[in-house]
């Protein structure tokens, strides 16, 4: 697909395939989508090929045939019954992105975020992350055989994230100070040449988020949903979503676009203050706390994205506690045998939330997403758990031990 770049909020065109943001006003880049080649498409026509992130190639701003593919995508929707009764909803599908090949949502963008990497010529590919980002890339990297340095907030990355990028053969590089700090000294390391971004300001990187919504729309046979809701932390993905619906309305293949929702926690919530308050533009949060850590962000670069993927919806924002979040992590694995971690749990916990206050009507078909899996965050899983029981190896004692 051909495509321009160009400044989200200026909208001069930007020619520089290195720069991080507009050399003109410094807003955010996006890529404009010539959307020509698909138009003589139907959905039908896409759903020939197998499912995953390549399926929707007319829509991606690299081209298929030297993509750099794990074979993501093609994630389970769950049609989570006894969850929507709960909560009290018509419908509620569970988009469950823990099963992409690391776990987690990010390797959509990444397979379109490296594969540009590729395309340019790159060595060596770089990001801040709050954990999922760096496993991500780190896999993506190796895979195309590229150099890879991550820089995580010191102590604030979840072990099986940790895990993945150390494993990948990435070089990791603990911060002292949180997210927004270490994206701050990436983006330098990528000005001075010493990497390729790919934290998701690198527009190319939604490009390959959209393909969520796309297949949540294709799994449900067109059918669209009344409300997607997700968890929002550098607010990169929630603009992805928005921007695939735009895209597809715009050729006709859906008559209307779902209300996005965005969840933040209630230690790291700019965009549901500015929300709250009406305003296209928000106040970073200087000291970002919370259990969730893969959302532990103040700044977060999409905001001005988010807030109008959120105004031009009609959707909403709101913030959940850590308590909730850790209620609704439980709740959803133990109703429906679906293991997330906390961030993602955070969209259900919305949901009840928005529910309870009205916000959200008990006719509606809603769809969560949930981000990332159980397994990335063990530490906070078995905190919160019920204690294990000790036995002797006998089956008496263990009879004894767990009282039945
Ligand atoms: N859920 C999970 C599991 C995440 O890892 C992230 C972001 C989000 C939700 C929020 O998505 O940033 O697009 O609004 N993780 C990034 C990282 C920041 O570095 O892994 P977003």
């Amino acid at each position: 697909m051909a495509h321009i770049i160009k400044c989200f909020e200026c909208h001069a065109e930007v020619d520089d395939p290195y720069v991080d943001s507009c050399p003109r006003c410094g807003g955010v880049l996006a890529i404009e989508t010539d959307l020509d080649e698909a138009a003589s498409l139907r959905p039908k026509d896409l759903r020939r090929r197998p499912i995953g992130v390549w399926r929707y190639a007319p829509f991606l701003p690299v081209d298929a045939s030297h993509a750099v593919s794990l074979l993501e995508g093609g994630t389970p929707l769950y049609d989570c019954r006894a969850l929507a009764k709960k909560a009290g909803v018509r419908s509620l599908h569970v988009k469950y992105e823990g099963a992409n090949p690391t776990g987690s949502f990010k390797d959509r963008g990444m397979t379109v975020g490296v594969s540009r990497a590729v395309e340019l010529g790159c060595r060596t590919v770089g990001c801040a992350s709050t954990g999922n980002t760096s496993a991500s890339l780190a896999a993506y990297a190796a895979k195309a055989s590229l150099g890879c340095v991550v820089l995580l907030p010191s102590g604030k990355v979840a072990a099986g994230k940790l895990a993945q990028a150390m494993f990948y053969g990435a070089k990791v590089v603990s911060i002292d100070g949180n997210f927004d700090d270490a994206l701050n000294v990436v983006r330098q390391l990528a000005r001075d040449g010493t990497l390729y971004l790919l934290n998701s300001i690198n527009p190319f990187r939604p490009e390959g988020q959209k393909t969520v919504a796309f297949e949540i729309v294709d799994q449900l046979d067109f059918d669209v949903p009344d409300r997607i809701i997700l968890p929002v932390g550098n607010a990169g993905n929630i603009s992805a979503v928005h921007k695939a619906m735009v895209e597809w309305k715009s050729l006709g293949w859906i008559d209307r676009i779902p209300k996005i929702t965005g969840i933040q926690a209630a230690g790291a919530a700019p965009l549901v203050r500015a929300f709250r308050a009406g305003s296209d533009d928000f106040v970073p949060e200087g000291h970002p706390e919370t259990v969730a850590t893969a959302i532990r962000i103040g700044n977060p670069v999409s905001g001005k994205k988010a807030l109008r993927a959120l105004y031009d919806t009609k959707g909403f924002a709101t913030d959940v506690t850590d308590d909730a979040i850790l209620d609704a992590q439980r709740l959803l694995g133990r109703t429906e045998g679906v293991g997330v971690e906390p961030a993602s749990a955070a969209s259900i916990a919305g949901l009840f939330k928005l529910v309870e206050e009205g916000v959200i009507d008990s006719d509606e078909r809603v769809v969560c997403i949930c981000t990332g899996n159980v397994l990335k965050d063990p530490d906070t899983v078995i905190g919160n758990c019920e204690p294990i029981f000790e036995s002797k190896a006998s089956a008496e004692a263990v009879r004894k031990a767990i009282g039945i």
